[in-house]
């Protein structure tokens, strides 16, 4: 077996990868995605990702993120792991342990001191995750409502509407004000909206709600939705009005579909969700889990490092990877 990374990639390996990602996750990482997030912005590793090959073709894959993190002390890279797999048939013969092995060797040498991951706590990948040394450092809460009977229409809130592309700019600065003294996921606004536009993997008109007052922005979400429910993970707002109206917007959106809120909306504003309307759970099974590289520690010294269980600390859906 060899290692390879992204760029030594043959196109029929390609092939194999999409194959691989395809059937572990039900989607894919186009190469045209790669590239723009590798021309326009530092979100990837200069390798990208890790490639486990053998006899010309692909066995298992890691894609490597850098990511800005503030911490109590202070702003650092942290590495991020997406789309660990292994293809179906070669399960349990040490490929992903040999791949995460690898990348912990690079990131280190790249000067990283922490690497993370999210992934379902239930799973497999999770016992190989903590054998590695990862910890559990945060799981997101959840509010569900779940409308019964038929809901009146009712017509959108004033101000608020789909974004265009123009909003896009605006939205990363009113994200970054937000962020402002927070801990966690405090993202630059870099342009990062319009790239993931190009890469086809946000579509603003359908999936983000904008609040404007006078032209300015005030407030946006950001939902993922289908004909079944519809979830908002980031919701943003400079006034208790406009909180109170993208929420409004979200219901009316999911058209007397089940509908739910994650993440530090929750966390921040529980009094937007009261029971009986909604129900709450404080976490998921879906979790961030965080390591040390070079070092051993414990759930607690990790949850304290990361200042997850801190009240500032900040985590929206465009910080799940
Ligand atoms: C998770 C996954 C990447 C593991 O790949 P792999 O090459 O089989 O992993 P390894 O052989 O290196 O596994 C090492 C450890 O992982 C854990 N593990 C792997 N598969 C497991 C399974 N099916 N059930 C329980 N534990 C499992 C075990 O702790 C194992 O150690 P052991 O063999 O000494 O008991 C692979 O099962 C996969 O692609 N799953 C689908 C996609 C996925 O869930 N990815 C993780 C996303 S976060």
């Amino acid at each position: 077996m060899r290692l390879r990374a992204f760029d030594e990639l043959s196109p029929s390996m390609e092939v194999d990868r999409t194959l691989l990602h395809l059937a572990a996750f039900g989607g894919t990482f186009p190469r045209r995605s790669v590239d723009l997030w590798r021309t326009r912005s530092k979100m990837l590793a200069e390798y990208a990702g890790l490639f486990a090959e053998e006899s010309g073709r692909v066995i298992g894959q890691v894609f490597v993120l850098r990511i800005p993190y503030t911490f109590r002390d202070g702003v650092e890279t942290i590495s991020g792991l997406a789309g660990v797999a292994t293809r179906p048939d070669r399960g349990r013969g040490g490929i992903a342990r040999t791949l995460l092995a690898e990348v912990h060797r690079r990131e280190t040498e790249a000067g990283v001191r922490f690497i993370t991951l999210w992934t379902n706590r239930s799973w497999g990948a999770h016992g190989l995750y903590e054998k590695l040394g990862y910890r559990d450092i945060y799981s997101s809460p959840w509010v569900v409502h779940s409308p019964v009977g038929t809901s009146r229409a009712r017509s959108r809130p004033r101000g608020i509407r789909g974004a265009r592309r123009d909003d896009l700019r605006d939205i990363e600065r009113l994200h970054a004000r937000q962020a402002e003294g927070r801990l966690g996921f405090c993202r630059e606004p870099n342009g990062y909206l319009r790239t993931a536009v190009l890469a086809g993997e946000l579509h603003p008109e359908r999936e983000l709600l904008v609040a404007r007052d006078g032209g300015r922005l005030v407030g946006y979400a950001h939902i993922d939705r289908n004909p079944y429910r519809t979830v908002c993970g980031e919701l943003v707002a400079t006034s208790g009005a406009s909180r109170r109206d993208l929420v409004a917007e979200v219901e009316r959106a999911a058209q007397g579909t089940p509908f739910a809120f994650q993440h530090t909306p929750v966390t921040d504003f529980p009094r937007l969700f009261p029971r009986p309307q909604y129900a709450t759970s404080d976490r998921a099974w879906w979790g961030w889990m965080g390591s040390a590289l070079g070092k051993v520690w414990t759930t607690r010294a990790a949850v304290r490092q990361f200042a997850t269980d801190d009240r500032r600390f900040l985590c929206l859906s465009g910080d799940r990877f």
